[in-house]
């Protein structure tokens, strides 16, 4: 009489469904938008298929569309009309995405949660996400707190739920939590992009949102792929400086680092998965090679089972449409 014990008793029917740990929702999901100021009608990214850019008059039927499909939140990232080397078209009262705010929250209201990617590297004319010091090609960590400052509390006035701040520069939540609080919006959430690492799996997000940059790279800000115990720390510091959810990004190249985040601090954790992933996945099912909505539905259903509560996703209306 051997095996006593078998684990396939619990793998059939409806069975498997009633001892499932894991389950994927809707309210699971941030759909990620981006809003173009230079363009009239939609257009495509290349690299990301079913990705598109959207002119402002078009950027609250695609909030509706996500609304409809019980998708809870999107985030919004700007391209400007104008760049400069010191971002200053990503803090102004109309500029776009301070606009594409209110256009959405003056249509749904509390049916949608508005969350803003708040970095200069769209807005700069170098590309890189803080002010630069030419001559040494440095990323000037301080005085990039004050912009940072501006850009969230004009998120905010826009009516923005929730400010999530990635550009990886030391002090930024503090820095953005003071302004904030300063400028009377001391209910307005931080989601911090806590753990970014330099990756290259950004590639495709570059085209989308033009934010490739001129010289260097990320890496004297992003973390190195290499080190986990210095996530931790980046998470700690900033929950001691105001963070109410931390983020790990990417996603499926990092999920010890999604495991051992939620276990540490048993934060709201939220993981991105990024456009490098989204694209490899699109590649591959266009070329026959895997089946899109499986290896979809499994890639992040493993990035939940690995302790993410939220996942910013370019799949975000794919999945929903499934799961309905
Ligand atoms: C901007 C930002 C980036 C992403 C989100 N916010 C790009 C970067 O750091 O280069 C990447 C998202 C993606 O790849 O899907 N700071």
């Amino acid at each position: 009489m051997f095996p006593h014990v078998r684990m396939r008793r619990l793998r059939s029917g409806k069975i498997r469904d009633l001892v499932r740990e894991t389950e994927l929702s809707a309210n699971d999901l941030i759909y990620p938008m981006f809003v173009d100021e230079t363009i009239d009608s939609t257009v495509d990214v290349s690299s990301m298929p079913g990705v598109q850019r959207l002119p402002l008059d078009k950027v609250v039927d695609d909030a509706k569309d996500a609304a409809d499909l019980g998708i809870p939140a999107v985030v919004l990232f700007g391209i400007p009309e104008h760049k400069d080397e010191t971002g200053t078209c990503s803090y102004g009262d109309e500029d776009i995405v301070q606009q594409a705010v209110r256009a959405i929250k003056e249509d749904l209201g509390k049916d949608m949660v508005v969350i803003t990617d708040v970095c200069m590297c769209e807005y700069t004319s170098h590309g890189h996400c803080g002010v630069v010091d030419f001559e040494t090609e440095e990323v000037l960590n301080d005085p990039t707190l004050d912009i940072l400052g501006r850009i969230a509390v004009s998120h905010a006035n826009a009516g923005a739920d929730i400010v999530a701040p990635s550009g990886m520069m030391d002090g930024m939540i503090g820095a953005i939590r003071t302004a904030l609080d300063d400028g009377n919006f001391k209910n307005t959430p931080i989601m911090s992009y806590a753990a970014k690492y330099s990756s290259a799996f950004y590639g495709p997000f570059r085209d989308a949102a033009d934010s490739g940059f001129q010289f260097g790279d990320r890496s004297a800000y992003q973390m190195d792929p290499a080190n986990s115990d210095e996530a931790i720390r980046e998470v700690e510091l900033d929950i001691l400086e105001g963070a109410d959810m931390v983020m790990v990004k990417p996603a499926l190249p990092y999920l010890d680092i999604i495991y051992r985040i939620k276990h540490e601090f048993k934060m709201p954790t939220a993981a991105y998965n990024v456009s490098g992933e989204y694209s490899m996945l699109k590649a591959a099912a266009e070329k026959g090679w895997l089946d899109e909505k499986q290896v979809m539905h499994e890639s992040l259903l493993s990035i939940k089972r690995a302790g993410a509560d939220m996942i910013l996703t370019y799949f975000a209306k794919d999945l929903a449409r499934m799961l309905k």
